[in-house]
């Protein structure tokens, strides 16, 4: 079996205790021959700050361009609130997302049936949810530029974020969620602001011309980004696959997020495009919560918004789907036999510790 290049980058918070979990379930896939890792590990986000002054170093940057994949834990902290803002810990994030190319953010948010109760909608408006919510993840307001606060001949200040997309950046992000609605329930949701930006304008118009030209066995409706939040907690489950940017994306994923009970459950994949050459792409994969510093330290984590992460990894990156599908099935298992970390405990229910929950998930699948 090829040995597969993973680096680690743990980051802040609970980011350290999740990816602890991570790096027992690669040392029992090397054991058990289901897979072959070799592992590398640097500092992102605060930790490297502490370091070395920035939010990540040139090395670790290094690392990542050479790894198969990246699976990273999650950044920032109250500690480093005060430190320059080109070297804030989600610094270290957004420049991985951008120099990598990783333009596209797959954010699955399932409810899985044990689950049900934890979630804030009735129950029966979230079992059996299965949506995914494809964010674009290198444009858009987050990186366009002008992004500036200037002072103003009359003293007052003035700032600016720029959201600017392209022809090709819509197109490319548009056919990855085409192709994944074909392989899920054939459906497409849309999202923007057509009705007040101008990007939202271009975005509708190119995922018009994307689907009609490509993608007519998929179903494409079109939804204002407000109306998707709406409707995300009204009928989640009319939703397969919804794409939209940056900035949409991260609210939007959070409010589906939130569907399935909690944000300690939620794995995510960022992707770059298919090298012509090796048909490989580069990868990293990450939990969509953050790193939690009132809990940090304290084993109360949920790791499995992180092995499901790594689950992505098997699957889009290794090609590993055997491997995957046991890991998903491990974490149901363990949710069905009724163990709780703290964030999805309902009250007097018993508590497991991060450890405890890690390795029961490698336990159920040996
Ligand atoms: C996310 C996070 C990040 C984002 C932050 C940490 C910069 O909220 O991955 O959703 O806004 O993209
Ligand atoms: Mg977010």
């Amino acid at each position: 079996m090829a040995t597969q290049k993973l680096l680690l980058l743990p980051g802040d918070g609970i980011g350290v205790e999740v990816m602890a979990e991570v790096k027992r379930l690669i040392a029992f896939l090397n054991q058990t021959g289901l897979a072959s890792f070799e592992t590398e590990e640097d500092l992102v986000g605060g930790a490297a700050y502490d370091a070395h002054g920035k939010a990540i170093s040139e090395d670790a940057m290094k690392l990542a361009d050479q790894a198969d994949a990246v699976m990273f834990g999650a950044v920032g902290g109250p500690k480093w609130a005060d430190v320059p803002y080109e070297a804030r810990p989600e610094a270290g994030l957004l420049r991985l997302r951008k120099d990598l190319g990783l333009f596209a953010n797959l954010r699955p948010a399932v409810c899985y049936p044990a689950l049900a109760e934890a979630s804030s909608l009735k129950r029966e408006l979230v079992e059996g949810l299965d949506i995914m919510i494809v964010r674009e993840l290198t444009g858009g307001v987050y990186f366009g530029e002008p992004k500036e606060i200037v002072t103003l001949e009359n003293g007052e200040k003035r700032a600016v974020d720029t959201q600017v997309y392209t022809t090709h950046e819509i197109e490319r992000i548009a056919r990855v969620a085409f192709d994944l609605a074909k392989v899920r329930r054939g459906l497409v949701h849309s999202s923007e602001k057509h009705n007040v930006m101008k990007s939202g304008v271009l975005w509708k118009q190119v995922v018009t011309e994307v689907h009609k030209a490509e993608y007519a066995d998929v179903k494409l409706e079109h939804i204002l980004a407000d109306n998707c939040g709406m409707q995300l907690v009204r009928t989640p489950k009319q939703f397969d696959v919804i794409v939209c940017d940056n900035l949409f994306g991260d609210m939007l994923s959070d409010v589906a997020a939130m569907l399935t009970g909690s944000l300690g459950m939620l794995p995510s994949a960022a992707l770059g495009a298919e090298d012509a050459k090796t048909g490989k792409r580069k990868a990293m994969y990450e939990p969509v919560h953050g790193s939690a510093p009132d809990i940090a330290g304290k084993g109360l984590a949920n790791p499995i918004a992180t092995l499901a992460s790594f689950g992505m990894a098997l699957r889009y990156s290794f090609g590993l789907s055997e491997a995957a599908d046991r890991l998903d099935a491990a974490i149901s298992a363990v949710l069905s036999e009724g163990l709780r970390t703290k964030d999805i405990a309902s009250a007097g229910q018993n508590a497991v510790s991060t450890g405890e929950m890690g390795a029961a998930v490698i336990k159920a699948m040996g």
